[in-house]
């Protein structure tokens, strides 16, 4: 496996491949990144992982600086897993100068996410987009597990018409249900036993709407209620469309369920898509 470090050297090496898949991650490798990485492999002749904890998209008091940085380790389970080329770019080849030109996602970036983390899909749009002028890959993959992100970025390369195809990867669970992330590191061992109660509340809204109920708010409600009554700090679990992410009308049958709530000191997010019948 191939690790690149400048754009320079990046573009020189990929400008004999006519066909390469892009997994944008953030390091500290995991079995969800390896999901996606999976897929590329299987969509393209180079799967290439990018490695690059951005500052841009993470707010004040937010947790860049511990963000975990295991560089070594990604690269052996990249290489495991059939990944050809690492691009591991520093602040000095992505920022070289303080970034003055942004990219100004649209209103659904201020809700959900956007509500709690204010700039942050701006943050993740700029250098997602950078990324892809670097690389300028034939395919990406993210994964479902950042769902409000999925749906930005795919907006963002239709309307500014960039020829890259977005592949969304379901997202990666352990045994007891809790979706994969990097943060699931900062939980105590007993947070870790509570923090499939996310995922808990977000199929007591999901068996509710399979069974025909659509009083959407009743069950946000009372899903938030069992968070909080375990000791959540419940940002929003929220029934939206799945395209829009807005709120369902009557007629709208493609829904997400989304959720966002802190243990202790860790934020954590989950969603599922449902069809209402
Ligand atoms: O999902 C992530 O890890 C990040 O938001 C991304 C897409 C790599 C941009 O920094």
């Amino acid at each position: 496996m191939e690790i690149i470090r400048t754009v320079g050297e990046l573009r020189a090496r990929l400008a004999r491949e006519p066909d390469v898949c892009c997994v944008p991650t953030m390091g500290n490798i995991h079995d969800g990144h390896l999901s996606l990485v999976k897929i590329a492999v299987q969509t393209a002749p180079v799967a290439l992982t990018t490695i690059f904890v951005n500052r841009l998209q993470f707010g004040q008091g937010e947790d860049f600086e511990r963000y975990p940085r295991t560089f070594e380790e990604d690269c052996a389970k990249l290489e495991a897993a059939g990944n050809a080329i690492v691009f591991n770019p520093d602040e000095q080849q992505m920022y070289s100068e303080p970034q003055a030109f942004f990219v100004d996602p649209p209103k659904v970036a201020k809700k959900l996410e956007g509500r709690f983390r204010p700039g942050h899909f701006r943050g993740v749009c700029t250098v997602v987009l950078k990324l892809f002028n670097t690389v300028q890959p034939q395919s990406a993959v993210f994964g479902k597990k950042d769902y409000q992100q999925l749906a930005i970025i795919r907006h963002m390369v239709d309307q500014l018409a960039l020829p890259i195809r977005i592949i969304p990867a379901e997202t990666v669970r352990a045994d007891d249900g809790l979706a994969l992330s990097s943060r699931n590191r900062y939980l105590s061992k007993q947070e870790r036993k509570e923090a499939p109660r996310l995922r808990e509340a977000i199929l007591q809204i999901r068996d509710a709407i399979s069974d025909g109920d659509r009083k959407f708010v009743a069950m946000e409600y009372a899903a938030g209620a069992l968070l909080s009554r375990n000791g959540w700090n419940v940002d929003y679990v929220v029934v939206r469309t799945q395209r829009g992410l807005k709120r369902p009308s009557p007629d709208d049958s493609d829904l997400v369920i989304l959720g966002a709530a802190t243990l202790g000191s860790t934020r954590l997010i989950d969603n599922l898509e449902v069809v209402a019948p």
